[in-house]
C-alpha cells in the first residue's frame, strides 16, 4: 500500500465513513471526502488535517445523480496525486419496508442507493484501477443481504445485489492487481439506525470499532468482512435455516 497515495471516501459524511476516515488520516493516505452536506464536509476536512496534518478535498456528491457521476469522478481523479489508490464506498439508504412495499418510488430509491449507484460509480473505479495494475476498493454492503427477511427485505435485496456484484468484481480485478473488500457490518449505532436500535445492546457496535475493522481488512486485503466478528456466526446459522422453516419465522 501507498500510504502517501489518495483515497475517495462516497458517503463521507455517514458514521461510519467519519470513523473511518480517521483511521485512514492516520496512515497518511491523501483523502477526497465526497457526500451531499457540503458545509459537514468541510467542518470534517478541517478536523482531519489539524489532527492528522494530511491534505483533504472535499467534492459534492449526490449519488442519485446518476448523468453527473462520470464527470464526478474525472474531477476526483484530477484531485488526486497521480491516480487514486482506494476508494470506499461508505454511503447508503434505508427506508421502513413497510413504506416500500406501497410506494414503489421509495423502494426504487432504496434499490438506487444501496445498488445501482454502487454498481454505475465503482464500474467507474474499476475502469480507473485495472490499466494501472494497483489500487483497492471497500464498499459497504451488510449482513441484511444475506437472507431476506420479511422485516427489512427491499434494503436486503439491494445489499444483496451489491454484495454478488463486487464478488464478481473482485473476481475480475483480481487478475489486475486490483484488491475488493466486501463490508458487512452488522448492527450499528449510527443516524442509520437512530431510535431503531439500543446502543447499549451487546449486538450493536459503534462506528469505531467498525472503523477499526474495516481498516485492517483494507489492509489485510481480506475479501469479506463481518463486522463485528460474531456476525459471519449469526448469520451462518440464518443462512442454513431450510427455507421450509425459515418463512415461517417472523423476522
Ligand atoms: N448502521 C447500521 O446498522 C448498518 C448496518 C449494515 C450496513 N450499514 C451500511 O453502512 C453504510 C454507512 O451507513 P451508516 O450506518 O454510517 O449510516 P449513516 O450515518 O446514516 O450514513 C448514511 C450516509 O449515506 C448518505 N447518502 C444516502 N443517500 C445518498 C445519496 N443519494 N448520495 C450521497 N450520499 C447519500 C447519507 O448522506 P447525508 O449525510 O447527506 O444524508 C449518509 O451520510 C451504508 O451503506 C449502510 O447501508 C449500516
Amino acid at each position: 500500500m501507498n500510504a502517501s497515495a489518495t483515497v475517495l471516501i462516497l458517503g463521507a459524511n455517514s458514521g461510519i465513513a467519519r470513523a473511518l476516515c480517521h483511521r485512514l488520516a492516520a496512515r497518511k493516505y491523501r483523502l477526497i471526502l465526497a457526500a451531499r452536506r457540503t458545509e459537514e464536509l468541510e467542518t470534517q476536512a478541517a478536523d482531519l488535517r489539524i489532527r492528522h496534518g494530511i491534505e483533504v478535498a472535499c467534492e459534492p456528491f449526490d449519488a442519485l445523480d446518476f448523468d453527473g457521476h462520470a464527470a464526478f469522478f474525472e474531477r476526483c481523479v484530477q484531485k488526486s496525486a497521480g491516480g487514486l489508490e482506494g476508494v470506499v464506498l461508505a454511503y447508503g439508504s434505508m427506508l421502513p419496508q413497510a413504506t416500500t412495499q406501497t410506494d414503489l418510488t421509495a423502494a426504487k430509491r432504496v434499490l438506487d442507493a444501496n445498488f445501482t449507484s454502487p454498481v454505475a460509480l465503482l464500474s467507474l473505479a474499476a475502469n480507473h484501477m485495472e490499466p494501472r495494475r494497483r489500487g483497492w476498493i471497500a464498499a459497504i454492503s451488510s449482513v441484511a443481504g444475506d437472507r431476506g427477511r420479511q422485516s427489512n427485505y427491499t434494503y436486503g435485496a439491494a445489499k444483496a445485489g451489491l454484495s454478488c456484484w463486487l464478488q464478481g468484481l473482485r473476481n475480475r480485478l483480481f487478475h489486475h492487481g486490483v484488491h475488493v473488500l466486501t463490508i458487512k457490518p452488522g448492527f450499528v449505532d449510527t443516524p442509520m439506525t437512530h431510535g431503531l436500535l439500543n446502543p447499549k445492546s451487546p449486538l450493536v457496535a459503534t462506528p469505531e470499532k467498525v472503523a477499526r475493522d474495516i481498516d485492517r481488512a483494507i489492509h489485510r486485503r481480506h475479501n469479506i468482512l463481518y463486522t463485528p466478528w460474531f456476525w459471519r456466526g449469526i448469520l451462518t446459522i440464518i443462512t442454513t435455516i431450510p427455507e421450509a422453516l425459515f418463512k415461517r419465522l417472523k423476522m
